[in-house]
């Protein structure tokens, strides 16, 4: 039998230390993070009309905007010029304004000025627009899935829906996000010994000079949605 699929709990052990630093199994990794429903956010991140953040899935940046009708939007962070991310952490704007040489988006990712670009014969300005990323949500929950062909969220999620209506996730909200950066061998030792990353992170998070962790699944935590209103 193979040992990695033990179905006596009591049997089980911690994955080989090669999993997490191996590339070949990064690359599975990619294969898989990026042709599945991913979470990458909760709609309270984005309140308003214009309200956007930036993410980042297996090492593709990305940009999830509401747009002005409300509705939220998903796309690469990539410019159509020379690549450079037309917009950066997370806020509110009218516009999406590449720093590089200026390239404006619109909320709905189409490109709306290319300074210095005017009478490029050629050049049809509507086929440059952001790519878009399937997105959809469920429960508060923002997913994402680089695979434009993926079946649909709810399809994917099947009957978990149903399953776990009595944690009434609809009334949660974000309380807050946290971001740790340690080191891969740090990230082992506390599998190995049952403690999570985020548990160890929270008890060394005074620590200077955490150093980057390079398994993006553990890259960023969310550590609390809390099913209370803020005050
Ligand atoms: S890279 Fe964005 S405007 Fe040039």
């Amino acid at each position: 039998m193979n040992k990695l699929i033990q179905p006596d709990v009591a049997q089980a052990f911690t994955l080989p230390s090669h999993y997490y630093f191996d590339p070949s199994f990064e690359g599975l990794e990619k294969k898989i993070f990026a042709g599945t429903w991913q979470i990458v956010g909760h709609v309270r991140q984005l309140p308003n009309p214009g309200s956007f953040f930036t993410t980042n899935l297996v090492g593709e940046p990305l940009l999830i905007v509401r747009n002005a009708g409300g509705e939220i939007k998903g796309f690469y962070n990539v410019c159509k010029h020379r690549a450079g991310p037309p917009a950066e952490g997370c806020g509110e704007r009218k516009v999406f304004r590449c720093g590089y040489h200026g390239w404006t988006y619109s909320l709905d990712g189409e490109l709306l000025n290319t300074p210095e670009c005017e009478g490029v014969e050629d050049f049809r300005q509507q086929e440059f627009g952001l790519t878009p990323v399937r997105t959809e949500q469920w429960a508060g929950l923002i997913f994402v899935n680089l695979n434009p062909k993926a079946e649909p969220l709810l399809q994917t999620l099947d009957q978990l829906p149903q399953g776990m209506t009595r944690f009434q996730f609809e009334k949660m909200q974000l309380h807050e996000r946290r971001t740790y950066e340690m080191q891969l061998e740090d990230l082992y030792r506390q599998l190995s010994r049952g403690i999570s990353p985020a548990e160890r992170a929270s008890r060394t998070e005074s620590r200077a000079g955490l150093r980057q962790l390079h398994h993006a699944a553990f890259s960023q935590l969310f550590v609390a949605i809390q099913p209370h209103p803020r005050p």
